[in-house]
């Protein structure tokens, strides 16, 4: 007979033991080996304390150890080994198509885009590089007045995203294929959310293995990392509404934006709930490009 308390005691001793990286939305080891444990057992995620002492299902238990060797030996992030992840207060099918969700840009959208948007809910948004769909879900869902289209150049990925749109079925979100905003008409857009590929070649040459198992589309970007930011630069200036903002994560590459676009105003963003790398620019500012 196995508890919980020591189904979970043994799953977070084989995870610290194996050295697991933990940079797929959970803390630290002991937050994963709860994730798995729950998942194993096909409970709540947000189960309390009141289980521990309750006897593990064999069958659940038998789940328990094949969900921490994919975790221990192959290095599979927990969102890819249970199918779901989750930003802010909803949750998504995970899989690896599509990077795992835990974007910072998460603070930007339950805070309203506040204190930088100037209005209320902003009529149209644009999940810029969307991958699985999170942040454009996200923020269909605390603006229910705003439209919001979710772009991706990988059909893989937008299938993912198709599925969670399909899941939560906000009736103002909308999946479009397409290379960054090439299709976007010009004036019409109030705010960006882009997490583009960002991750330079230093970085890429030192991923720890489970970042590997993440779509490389979805991290690599050429040497300095910038590959695709010069371009989103440019055609936000031309999308973006009079009023509009581009929020734009580029993580470590932010020194290579900085010395890349000396005179272009951003604000860097300090989040709530941590990240780096996450900056604002106006439209009027991109106007100087
Ligand atoms: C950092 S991931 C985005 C992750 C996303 N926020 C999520 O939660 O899944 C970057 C995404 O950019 C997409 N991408 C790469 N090149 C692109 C391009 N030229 N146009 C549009 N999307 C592109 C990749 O397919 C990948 O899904």
């Amino acid at each position: 007979m196995t508890t919980f308390r020591e189904a979970l005691e043994n799953t977070e001793f084989a995870l610290r033991g194996a050295g697991v990286f933990c940079g797929h939305g959970y803390a630290d080891s002991h937050d994963e080996a709860v994730a798995l444990v729950l998942a194993a057992a096909e409970l709540d995620p947000l189960s309390g304390t009141e289980i521990l002492d309750r006897t593990v299902a064999p069958d659940s238990l038998k789940r328990l150890a094949e969900y921490t060797s994919l975790r221990v030996n192959e290095r599979l992030p927990v969102a890819y080994i249970t199918g779901r992840g989750a930003l802010g207060d909803l949750t998504f099918h995970c899989d690896p198509r599509a990077l795992v969700p835990r974007s910072p840009l998460m603070t930007v959208i339950v805070g309203d885009y506040q204190p930088w948007y100037r209005g209320r809910q902003p009529p149209r948004i644009v999940d810029l590089c969307c991958g699985g769909g999170s942040l454009g879900l996200l923020a269909a869902h605390h603006a229910p007045a705003s439209e919001v289209l979710l772009l991706d150049l990988d059909a893989d990925a937008l299938e993912l995203a198709r599925l969670n749109l399909n899941e939560h079925a906000f009736p103002n979100a909308r999946c479009v294929q397409g290379d960054l905003l090439t299709f976007v008409a010009p004036d019409t857009v109030d705010i960006i959310l882009a997490n583009p590929p960002y991750v330079d070649a230093e970085d890429m040459a030192a991923l720890p293995q489970e970042y590997r198992h993440e779509p490389r589309i979805a991290l690599a970007a050429g040497e300095d990392g910038l590959d695709l930011i010069h371009r989103i630069l440019m055609q936000s200036k031309a999308v973006l509404a009079p009023q509009g903002l581009l929020f734009l994560e580029v993580g470590n590459s932010a020194a290579a934006l900085l010395d890349a676009y000396p005179n272009l105003p951003m604000i860097w963003l300090d989040l709530e709930h941590g990240g780096h790398g996450v900056c604002v620019m106006a439209k009027e500012d991109l106007n100087l490009l």
